[in-house]
C-alpha cells in the first residue's frame, strides 16, 4: 500500500483516485473547486460514471479515500502525486498545459523526498521532460502514465486496461509506478517519456481514423449496394484490424478525440511534419455531420426550412451526459441554420443550458415526436432502440426517421410505414 495524492477531481482524477483506493492505496484527491470537494466528501458524484459511486463510497468507508481543497493539502505525505488536470485545446490547436505547470510549481517545493510526480493528463510531446526541468529538485522524478479511459466506462477501463503505459527517464521511478498497479492484471508498456506522450495521441488519433474510415465505408456501401454490417463483420474478423470501433455514426466527438486530433496535427507541424492524413480525417468528420443533414433533407423531399425536426439524443455518445463536441449538436446547428424547427429529447440531458438556444428540450420521446416531420437518431441510447415505434407513426406529422447510429431495425421500420434511412445498410 502506498500513500498517493491525486490532483484534479474530474473524469480522470476521480476515477483514478477511487480505483487506486479500491486496489488498496491510501488516496487523497484534491481539487480547487470547494463545492465539488464537499459534494464528494458527502459521497455525491458530480459525473456520470458506472461503478464510480460505489467505489467512492467504499474508499471513504475504508478510510482509504478522502477529498481536500487545494493540492498543497494532499501532497505533503505522499509517495506519489498523480496530475489529472485539464489540458484544454488552445486557439491554435495546441494543448494548453498552463494548469499542469501551475500545480507543478505549487507542489514541487513541498512534496516529500523521492516523491514521484505521475502525469496522467494528455500533454504535448516533450511536456514531461520540460516539467522535469522546471523542478529544481534532483530527488523528484516525473513519470508519464497516460490514461485510456472512455467516458461512461472509465472504471472498467481503469481496472481492466488493455495495457498500462509508463514513460520514465529514471528506470527505478518507472518501476515504482508500475508496482502501484500490481493488483491490476494487464501488461505494462515501459517506454521513455516522449514515447508515452506520443502513445496517447496515437491511440486516440488512430481510433478516430478508424471511425472516420468506417463512416466513409458506409457511404461506399450505400453507393454500391453493399451492407456495412456484413462488411464490418468480415473486416473486423481480421485480427490485424479488430471488430471494435467499426460502428458507423454521425461522426466522432467528445472532450478527447477532437482536441487530441488537433493537438497531434499541431505537434507534428511544429516538429516539421505535415500530418495531412489526420487533417483529412478531421475534414471527413466535418463532412459526416453534413452527410446526416443531407439525408434528412432527402428524406423530407423538400427544404428543411419550416419543418419540425426531432433530435433523439444530444450527448456525444450513449451512457454519458457529456455534450462537449457532440456530433448531435453539430448536426443540430446545421439543421437550425437551414431553418428547421428543432425539438430534442435525450435521457441524460435535463437542462437547456448546455445546448444551442434553437433547440427546444422536452422530457420524453412522445413529446419530442409529436407533430414532427422527421426524426434523427443521433445518440445510441437503448431507449430509442427499445421504443414502440408503431405507437409513434400517428404521433408524428410525417413518419420519417434518419437513424444516424444504425440502432433501429430497418426492415421493421419500413414495414411499419416509416420513410427510413440509415448508414450503409441494405
Ligand atoms: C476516448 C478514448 O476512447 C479514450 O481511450 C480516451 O482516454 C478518451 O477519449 P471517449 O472520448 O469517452 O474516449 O469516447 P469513445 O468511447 O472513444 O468515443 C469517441 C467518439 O467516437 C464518440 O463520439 C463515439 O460515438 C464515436 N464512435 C466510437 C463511433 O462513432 N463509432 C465507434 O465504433 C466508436
Amino acid at each position: 500500500m502506498s500513500t498517493v495524492a491525486v490532483i484534479g477531481a474530474g473524469y480522470v482524477g476521480l476515477t483514478t483516485a477511487a480505483c487506486l483506493a479500491h486496489i488498496g492505496h491510501n488516496v487523497t484527491c484534491a481539487d480547487i473547486d470547494e463545492a465539488k470537494i464537499s459534494q464528494l466528501n458527502n459521497g455525491e458524484i458530480p459525473i456520470h460514471e458506472a461503478r464510480l459511486p460505489e467505489l467512492v463510497q467504499e474508499g471513504i468507508s475504508k478510510q482509504l479515500l478522502k477529498f481536500v481543497v487545494g493540492a498543497q493539502h494532499a501532497v505533503t505525505t505522499s509517495d506519489f502525486v498523480f496530475l489529472c488536470l485539464p489540458t484544454p485545446q488552445g486557439e491554435d490547436g495546441r494543448a494548453d498545459i498552463g494548469v499542469v505547470l501551475e500545480v507543478v510549481e505549487e507542489i514541487s517545493p513541498i512534496i516529500p523526498p523521492r516523491t514521484i510526480i505521475i502525469n496522467k493528463s494528455t500533454v504535448p510531446i516533450g511536456t514531461n521532460d520540460s516539467i522535469q526541468a522546471t523542478i529544481q529538485r534532483t530527488d523528484i522524478s516525473v513519470v508519464s502514465n497516460p490514461e485510456f479511459l472512455r467516458e461512461g466506462v472509465a472504471v472498467t477501463d481503469f481496472l481492466q486496461p488493455d495495457r498500462i503505459v509508463i514513460g520514465a527517464t529514471n528506470k527505478e521511478a518507472g518501476e515504482r509506478v508500475a508496482a502501484l498497479y500490481a493488483e491490476i492484471n494487464a501488461p505494462i508498456v515501459e517506454v521513455d517519456l516522449a514515447s508515452a506522450e506520443t502513445i496517447k495521441y496515437a491511440t486516440n488519433s488512430f481510433l478516430a481514423t478508424k471511425v472516420s474510415f468506417v463512416n466513409g465505408l458506409a457511404a461506399v456501401c450505400e453507393a454500391v449496394g453493399a451492407d456495412i454490417e456484413s462488411v464490418t463483420r468480415g473486416l473486423g474478423s481480421d485480427q490485424r484490424i479488430g471488430s471494435r470501433f467499426l460502428q458507423p455514426g454521425p461522426g466522432w466527438g467528445g472532450s478527447c478525440f477532437p482536441k487530441d486530433m488537433q493537438a497531434l496535427v499541431r505537434i507534428a507541424t511544429d516538429a516539421g511534419y505535415e500530418f495531412d492524413l489526420l487533417r483529412a480525417v478531421i475534414e471527413a468528420n466535418e463532412q459526416q455531420f453534413d452527410r446526416i443533414v443531407n439525408k434528412a433533407e432527402a428524406l423530407l423531399g423538400q427544404d428543411l426550412a419550416g419543418n419540425n425536426v426531432t433530435l433523439l439524443g444530444l450527448t456525444f455518445k450513449a451512457h454519458t451526459d457529456d455534450l462537449r463536441n457532440s456530433p448531435a449538436i453539430e448536426v443540430a446547428k446545421r439543421l437550425a441554420a437551414k431553418g428547421a424547427t428543432l425539438t430534442a429529447y435525450d435521457p441524460m440531458v435535463k437542462s437547456e443550458s448546455g445546448i444551442p438556444q434553437e433547440i427546444r428540450l422536452v422530457t420524453s420521446m412522445e413529446q419530442a415526436l409529436t407533430g414532427s416531420d422527421l426524426a434523427l437518431v443521433l445518440t445510441e441510447w437503448p431507449e430509442f432502440t427499445r421504443a414502440n415505434w408503431a405507437g409513434f407513426i400517428n404521433t408524428m406529422n410525417g413518419p420519417r426517421v434518419v437513424d444516424a447510429r444504425n440502432v433501429l431495425d430497418r426492415k421493421e421500420m419500413v414495414e411499419l410505414g416509416y420513410l427510413y434511412d440509415d448508414l450503409g445498410r441494405t
